[in-house]
């Protein structure tokens, strides 16, 4: 969802623009551009398409000598992706780059054709600048501060004045952040962009305005300075950066192993970070995608280990339907960015209601984050890849230690230690399954020209299908659904032909030969049945891989990686653009 960077120092901004704007790219867009200023001047370029298409128009022009400048990738919400609507946009003495949407554009925009004002682009954006222009009385602090009073809905703004040597910034359920070092300040969407040059950030609020220079950086809310904290981010350099590998999301995947420990270190060896949901009677868990699937298997370990009634529902449901908080219920919210619309509104529907609300949450710095009542934190560090997959592990890992330590608290859990050892087990056992990713190589090899892909299981497995099948449709484009595998017959069934794979996930002790019958049922009419499941005793169809039969608690976390690595290799044999899939965006921002 678009991406802002901004430099204000002592050298040209150029390189670290573009270098910012090249970290972002994960996030996903459609065009880019930057505004570079020098003495009351301001260069403006643009482009459709990639990164690299804008270097290549940069290096094709003269550039003025400047030491301020702000750049963007847009992802299209108001007006289509050409490079008159693409981002900076310049009105009067104003150049400013958006990340969100101004929902009063119209009103505002009519207001200001009839005042005279020409429009060149059909964004909200370009509206945005036009009444900070409006509003510019030569104190940039003072104007913007009129300004974001006139503006509703979402904006992170990286802001230049023509006749200012300063860089600007204000956001509002946008993110955005202010990186610190001594002669260089910097503004970014998000860490990963600027950490090559400083770990030291400020966290914007929302409606706080930085004003930066070389030397300085101020902060000011309803035109009076405040203080701000610095932070440290612990991201590192190699963190947004592939390594030996040939995609970022074969690299997260690959990194499960080391984020499991670290993430289970951090709660296992200190219980009392988990938060006690056992005083709750009913738990909502409320997400988007991958997350909300995550919050699945939650509901299966909350409802059958600690005996809580708990409820899922995409947030995009939630944030509008009737809800039911009439017992003492808990809103759990997941999400990898922290910054996704939807899960926002849910969330603050339930603060509105009155609704204590856990957050399961990756980026420290996000809305999500902030406003949550309570707060657990993977440790997965930054995931760039625009499918999840070691952030929604770990957020897997979170629903396990939660349910544990609530069946625990409530005499509900016998085994409590045993469990613990084996989670201390995970990280190696993923690393084992992880070892094997030939044989899922395979399976990707045989998928190069399947049109459809079926998943099916029951309870837990379902929940686990239902990722599996996310996983390998929004990276290879193959189409696939997972079911309930006993609904098959109720319709599904009859899509069900010759060498149609359908994937059968089987772990569930209880169940097991139910879903077996199914898996006869499909392979009957000529199906190709891949089985993953704890127990190889499970008939041998045309492909089965077992992993170890551990805990239910964290059963889910062995049966994961390999549907995640058959997703990934399926789309490698298909040579597609894995980490930035089409349409898709890392963290969906708007509705
Ligand atoms: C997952 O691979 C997708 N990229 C998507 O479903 C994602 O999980 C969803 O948009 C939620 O994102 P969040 O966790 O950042 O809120
Ligand atoms: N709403 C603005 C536009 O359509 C900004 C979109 C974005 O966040 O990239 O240009």
């Amino acid at each position: 969802m678009c991406g802002i960077v901004g430099y204000v120092g002592e050298h040209n901004p150029k390189d670290v623009l573009i270098d910012g704007l090249k970290k972002l790219e994960y996030r996903g867009y459609d065009s880019s551009g930057i505004a570079l200023r020098s003495n009351e001047t301001v260069q403006v370029i643009k482009s459709t398409g990639r990164i690299s298409d804008l270097e290549e128009k940069i290096n094709n022009t003269k550039l003025i000598n400047s030491n301020l400048g702000i750049a963007h990738t847009r992802w299209a919400t108001h007006g289509e992706a050409n490079e008159i609507n693409a981002h900076p946009h310049k009105v009067g003495r104003v150049t400013l780059v958006h990340n969100g949407i101004i929902e009063n554009a119209t009103e505002l925009k009519n207001t200001l054709v009839n005042e005279g004002i020409v429009f060149r682009s059909e964004t909200d954006t370009e509206v945005a600048a036009a009444v900070i222009n409006k509003c510019y009385d030569g104190n940039p602090i003072k104007t913007i501060t009129e300004a974001i009073k006139l503006l509703k809905g979402s904006y992170a703004f990286g802001i230049i004045f023509e006749n200012s040597d300063k860089l600007y910034a204000v956001r509002k359920d946008s993110p955005l952040i202010v990186g610190i070092s001594d002669t260089e300040k910097y503004i970014a969407s998000d860490i990963t962009a600027i950490v090559k040059y400083t770990n030291k950030y400020v966290l914007l609020e929302d409606n706080e305005i930085a004003e930066l220079s070389t030397k300085d950086a101020k902060f000011y809310k309803n035109g009076e300075e405040i203080e701000k904290k610095i932070e440290q981010s612990t991201t590192k350099i190699e963190d947004a950066n592939k390594g030996s590998y040939k995609h970022f999301m074969l690299k997260e995947i690959m990194e499960e192993p080391l984020v499991l420990q670290r993430t289970l270190n951090k709660y296992i060896n200190n219980m009392d970070k988990i938060f006690d949901v056992s005083k709750y009677e009913e738990i909502h868990i409320v997400a988007c995608g991958s997350a909300l699937y995550a919050g699945m298997i939650g509901k299966y370990l909350f409802e059958e280990k600690a005996n809580i009634r708990c409820i899922t529902e995409c947030a995009s449901e939630y944030r509008y339907n009737k809800v039911i908080y009439d017992r003492k219920t808990l809103v759990i919210i997941v999400s990898q960015s922290g910054e996704t619309a939807d899960t926002i509104a849910a969330m603050r529907k339930a603060h509105e209601e009155g609704i204590d609300t856990l957050a399961i949450v990756n980026v420290k710095t996000s809305t999500i984050a902030r406003e949550a009542k309570h707060t657990m934190f993977i440790e997965a560090g930054p995931e760039i890849a625009v499918a999840t997959t070691k952030a929604y592990l770990l957020q897997v890992a979170m629903f396990s230690l939660l349910a544990l330590k609530a069946a625990n608290i409530k005499g509900l859990e016998n085994n409590y230690e045993e469990v613990i050892k084996e989670a201390r087990r995970l990280p190696n056992l993923v690393k084992k399954v992880l070892n094997d990713h030939d044989k899922f190589e395979e399976v990707g090899k045989e998928l190069l020209d399947a049109k459809d892909a079926f998943y099916i299981g029951r309870g837990i497995d379902f929940a686990i299908c239902k990722e599996g099948s996310l996983k390998l449709k929004e990276v290879s484009y193959v189409h696939s659904d997972a079911y309930e595998a006993g609904e098959l017959k109720h319709g599904t069934i009859s899509l069900i032909e010759d060498n149609i794979p359908v994937f059968a996930v089987i772990t569930n002790e209880k169940i097991k030969d139910k879903t077996e019958s199914n898996v006869i049922e499909v392979e009957s009419r000529q199906a190709r049945v891949y089985t993953i499941t704890n127990d190889g005793s499970i008939t041998n169809h045309h492909y089965k891989y077992v992993v170890e039969k551990i805990s239910d608690y964290f059963q889910p976390i062995l049966v994961v990686p390999p549907l995640q690595l058959i997703g990934y290799y399926t789309a490698n044999e298909r040579n597609l653009d894995i980490d930035k899939p089409r349409n898709l965006a890392k963290s969906v921002t708007v509705e």
